[in-house]
């Protein structure tokens, strides 16, 4: 008989009953490309198990627009998710998920209170609560984040770190058009035109972390003002964000010393895109 004081003996304890059936899974809204299909992938190859849900939570979208436009794909995804040999496919509708009389909020504290955190109200609250209760319904032993979405990662690692929830948060790199656009289900509403000046955002990130290498005493203020300045162009586009921060705290930084992580959110015409560059040394830039 075991007998577990510690909490780490008893989740162990229950994770061994249930023998050696490891369940990765990938939780998105849909409109799938080759960046949720990483996740999948990944999972696929560190699990027995695959589950992927598909759901458009309205909990986390601050603008009722974007939730309205944002893209359903429902038969393609499901196509695309069979091709890749997943095992279950939970795709819930709103009233399964939130019936009526639904009361509960979860919140993360300080990690959401900067980048996208500042800008968009109540996201990361309707993020982590629906998180949450797809972790508790699906009980995964892995789940599948990309660093696209950086904060986000940061904050369901928290979560699951302060609720002691079983579950292995598992970062995964960005995946990018080759001309590093990171690949979001929101490109496909860019024009032409707007894509171009989207492929931007990646080159400007890149070269703030080049400028590392090149300059002494780099300013914050100069490297955002040259971002500003590339994105800005004639003044279609807005830079909401551009920000240095701590890659694992993602509190802001006063000098930039490597470790740097440099996030930005940029509205391209009525789009807006997010993306982020690790800057480990002045020579080693992840881009994910
Ligand atoms: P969604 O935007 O559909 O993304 C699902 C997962 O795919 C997230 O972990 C996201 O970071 C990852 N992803 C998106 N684009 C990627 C890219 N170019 N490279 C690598 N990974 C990428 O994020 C959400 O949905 C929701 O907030 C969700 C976690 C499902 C909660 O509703």
């Amino acid at each position: 008989m075991l007998i577990a004081k510690k909490i780490i003996d008893l989740q162990n304890f229950l994770k061994n009953k249930r023998a050696h059936h490891s369940l990765g899974f990938v939780p998105t809204m849909g409109d799938l490309h080759e960046g949720h299909l990483s996740l999948v992938k990944r999972s696929k190859k560190e699990n027995i198990f695959t589950a992927v849900s598909i759901f458009v939570n309205p909990k986390q979208f601050d603008c009722k627009e974007d939730f309205k436009k944002y893209k359903r794909n429902e038969s393609k995804d499901i196509e695309k998710l069979r091709k890749e040999n997943v095992d279950l496919v939970f795709l819930p509708s709103a009233q399964e998920i939130y019936p009526k009389g639904f009361q509960t909020s979860v919140e993360v504290g300080g990690l959401t209170k900067n980048l996208c955190g500042t800008f968009r109200p109540g996201h990361f609250k309707g993020v982590a609560a629906i998180v949450l209760k797809l972790f508790n319904l699906v009980q995964p032993d892995k789940a599948y984040f990309g660093l696209k979405d950086v904060q986000q990662v940061k904050v369901v690692e928290q979560m699951v770190k302060d609720l002691n929830l079983p579950i292995h948060v598992i970062p995964c790199p960005i995946v990018r058009e080759q001309n590093g656009l990171a690949l979001s289900s929101r490109n496909s509403r860019l024009s032409s035109e707007e894509y171009f000046r989207a492929t931007k955002i990646f080159f400007s990130l890149r070269v703030c972390a080049d400028l590392l290498k090149s300059r002494r005493n780099l300013s914050l203020k100069f490297v955002r003002e040259y971002f500003r300045n590339h994105l800005e162009l004639q003044g279609r586009d807005k830079v909401e964000y551009f920000e240095a921060v701590d890659p694992e705290t993602l509190v802001f930084l006063k000098k930039l010393k490597p470790p740097i992580l440099f996030a930005a959110a940029v509205w391209i015409g009525k789009t807006r895109l997010i993306d982020n560059v690790l800057v480990l040394k002045p020579h080693h830039v992840y881009g994910g």
